[in-house]
């Protein structure tokens, strides 16, 4: 495996490599057992192709009072993790090599972004929208893969890519979980014992939900939000940033199940740390 640092050893990397697929898998870095799965799923996409994870703690997509200090950078255990899960080649660059001091350009979606995370975040997936953009031209990917834990950024990554034209494959991987069903994210290393014991209702009240839904226990979506909203609260410790039943491309409201392919979203604060989770409706459902 390669650790590229600089714009300079990618392009020559990727020029060396030309004509072969390409399967990008951007992070942050903080590898986990769910960014590890995008590994091996793009490991066996790539078929006889690359390859390439991205470890960069992209500064535009915090927000002022943010986490971006305090996020966990461990890039010797996490170049292991890669080596181990059958990258070929890393690109880790410093802040300073991807972004200008007067950097004037950004890259922004202005309808799916603004909602949920977009609403709670300001800014958050312009952040991700442009460091994207510049990864797609820097690496040139055949494909590129997401978790599907982060929907939202899926979505909106899936809308730049039509819209702009990239050439690009986009797959999701779905969400990996620890045994009581926490999703799994680097953030859960933020969480108190007591948080963490707590933090499981997220997906338990999305899936006690999703099920009744799929039973048509709920006459429309409203009820099943009020659901979600008080399950959730149920739990001392949770404090609901947003909760909500949407189409699952558009990511609106939904006012009908009807016609609907339906996704259960949530943001959550445990103390300051805030947790996302999503599911879609039981098999055959969704
Ligand atoms: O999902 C993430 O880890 C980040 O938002 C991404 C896609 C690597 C962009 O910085």
């Amino acid at each position: 495996m390669v650790l590229l640092r600089t714009k300079h050893e990618l392009r020559e990397w990727t020029a060396d490599k030309a004509g072969r697929p390409r399967i990008l898998v951007p992070t942050m870095g903080a590898l986990h057992a769910g960014h590890t799965s995008l590994m091996d799923l793009a490991v066996k996409r790539a078929a006889d192709g690359d390859v390439l994870a991205t470890i960069f703690v992209n500064p535009t997509q915090f927000g002022p009072n943010e986490d971006f200090d305090a996020y966990p950078r461990q890039l010797k255990a996490d170049l292991e993790l890669c080596s181990d899960h059958g990258v070929t080649a890393v690109f880790a660059p410093e802040a300073d090599e991807m972004y200008f001091n007067d950097t004037t350009i950004s890259v922004q979606e202005s309808r799916l972004s603004h909602r949920l995370c977009g609403a709670s975040r300001p800014g958050h997936f312009d952040g991700v929208c442009t460091i994207v953009t510049k990864l797609f031209i820097l690496t040139q990917p055949t494909a590129v893969i997401f978790g599907e834990k982060d929907f939202q950024q899926l979505a909106v990554i899936r809308r730049m890519v039509r819209d702009l034209d990239f050439p690009v494959e986009v797959f999701g991987g779905t969400t990996v979980r620890e045994s009581d069903g926490l999703a799994m994210s680097s953030r859960n290393a933020y969480l108190s014992d007591e948080e963490r014991a707590a933090a499981p209702i997220i997906e338990k009240t999305l899936r006690e939900v999703a099920a009744g839904i799929a039973s048509d226990r709920y006459s429309s979506p409203q009820t099943a939000r009020t659901a979600l909203a008080e399950g959730i609260a149920s739990e001392r410790l949770a404090r609901i940033d947003y909760v909500d039943v949407v189409d699952a491309s558009t990511l609106e409201t939904l006012e009908t199940f009807e016609g609907a392919i339906p996704r259960l979203v949530a943001a959550v604060f445990f103390g300051k740390t805030r947790l996302i989770d999503n599911v879609g409706l039981p098999e055959g459902r969704d």
